[in-house]
């Protein structure tokens, strides 16, 4: 079900922690994460018709927001803002803080750009600023601010920064289980032992983030880490009903035709006023489509021709896929790698990375054979077809534009 529209009241008391976690976000297990280009209001959308329970916004850069006053967000709903500049990020949060539940703040981004932007995960040892970037928005906003974070390679460091995260002032911390050095081809796996270790450690809502794959890997993730709830990148962008239980499934969950569901998602950018991005929605078709794409040459290339907004083309493309998915599964094909048939959603898994580079650590047992999907978006990387030839569609770090929307 779309989530509801509401406007905050100015007058609402700002609750704190789990207070807030209960009362205001309704205690949410299932977290849609904050992507660049991808967890826009049109996914967000589709994502809260299949179980999500709170969804973030892209990160926005606090130094080029522009005042983008609108209405109407679906909640409940979290802005996550990269900045490095204390009273930038409060005057860009000030702006939205009526449209959204919590500001969070983007301390895990290990990409290139932020490295040049100086924010994201290279302010990880800079914990002065981090502190007063916190302080500053838990001072003065009228909502709380939450963060969002990666580990250390010492688990004791770890444990250090997230009671420092608390003790400026987040009311949630995600952990996202992997160091700044685990990116591309070195992403691996989270180390869900450190998600523990701060979940142990503070008194505020803990997310745990990374190795989610299937919804089977969701209860798991809870378990060992003992979280309150699971935030999903990749996992949730290669199927969308990744938070659906679906007891008879071997995964545990729900995995939808994908030309089904890329359909639906179209139908929901065409109805909504606020324009999605056509590299947005391109880089959503890549991977909702990808378990047919290798197959589907004229259509994968036909997909990567696509540009601009009119929606027509995309259409085109999906209804074409779905006619032939449809034809398959009436064939009734036998199930392709990984056990998934190719016209359903599933996880992309990728190899782990091979051996002692950097930071690659001794993964929580239960998820060591278990390949992972989660490397983060690579700026350098901006051709969705080469990338669906080399078997991998991460999606490229657009620049942050008003993205809220
Ligand atoms: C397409 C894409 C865009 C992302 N953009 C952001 C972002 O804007 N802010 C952020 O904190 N993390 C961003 N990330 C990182 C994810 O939020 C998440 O921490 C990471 O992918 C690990 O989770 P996963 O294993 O579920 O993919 C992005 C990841 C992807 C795949």
């Amino acid at each position: 079900m779309e989530g509801s529209t509401q406007n905050v009241s100015p007058t609402r008391p700002k609750l704190q922690g789990y207070d807030f976690y209960r009362e205001v976000l309704g205690s949410p297990k299932y977290v849609v994460a904050p992507m660049v280009d991808q967890s826009e209001l049109a996914w967000r959308t589709l994502s809260r018709r299949y179980g999500a329970q709170l969804a973030y916004t892209p990160m926005i850069n606090a130094k080029m927001y522009a005042n983008n006053k609108r209405n109407g967000y679906h909640r409940p709903l979290i802005i996550q803002f990269c900045a490095n500049d204390p009273e930038q990020l409060l005057a860009s949060a000030k702006a939205l803080e009526a449209h959204c539940d919590a500001v969070d703040i983007n301390l895990g981004c290990p990409q290139d750009i932020a490295k040049r932007g100086h924010y994201g995960s290279f302010l990880q040892d800079e914990w002065d600023l981090i502190y007063k970037l916190i302080n500053t928005l838990h001072t003065n906003l009228s909502v709380p601010v939450t963060a969002k974070c990666r580990v250390f390679p010492s688990l004791e460091k770890t444990v250090e920064y997230a009671k420092m995260l608390e003790r400026a002032g987040a009311q949630i911390i995600t952990c996202h289980g992997r160091t700044r050095e685990q990116r591309g081809h070195n992403t691996g796996l989270a180390d869900w032992a450190k998600i523990r270790a701060v979940k142990q450690a503070v008194s505020v809502p803990v997310f745990a983030n990374g190795n989610i794959l299937t919804h089977a890997d969701i209860a798991r993730c809870l378990a060992e880490t003992g979280a309150d709830a699971v935030m999903s990148a990749e996992g949730q962008l290669y199927n969308p009903a990744l938070f659906v239980p679906s007891p008879s499934s071997p995964s545990g969950g729900l995995h939808p035709r994908h030309a089904d569901l890329a359909l639906e998602y179209l139908d929901i950018v065409s109805r909504h006023k606020t324009p999605t991005p056509p590299s947005g929605i391109k880089g959503h078709l890549f991977k909702l489509l990808r378990p047919a794409l290798a197959r589907e040459i004229d259509l994968r290339d036909a997909l990567g021709r696509l540009r601009g907004p009119d929606l027509a083309p995309y259409y085109d493309v999906v209804r074409e896929m779905k006619r032939r998915m449809d034809r398959d599964a009436e064939a009734e094909e036998t199930a392709t790698e990984g056990g998934f048939l190719h016209w359903v959603a599933q996880p992309y898994v990728r190899p782990l990375p091979v051996e002692n580079e950097t930071h690659v650590e001794e993964p929580p047992a239960t998820v060591a054979k278990r390949p992972h999907s989660g490397r983060t978006p690579d700026p350098e990387d901006d051709d969705e077809v080469k990338r669906v030839r080399h078997g991998d569609v991460g999606q490229m770090l657009a620049p942050a534009t008003a993205l809220v929307a």
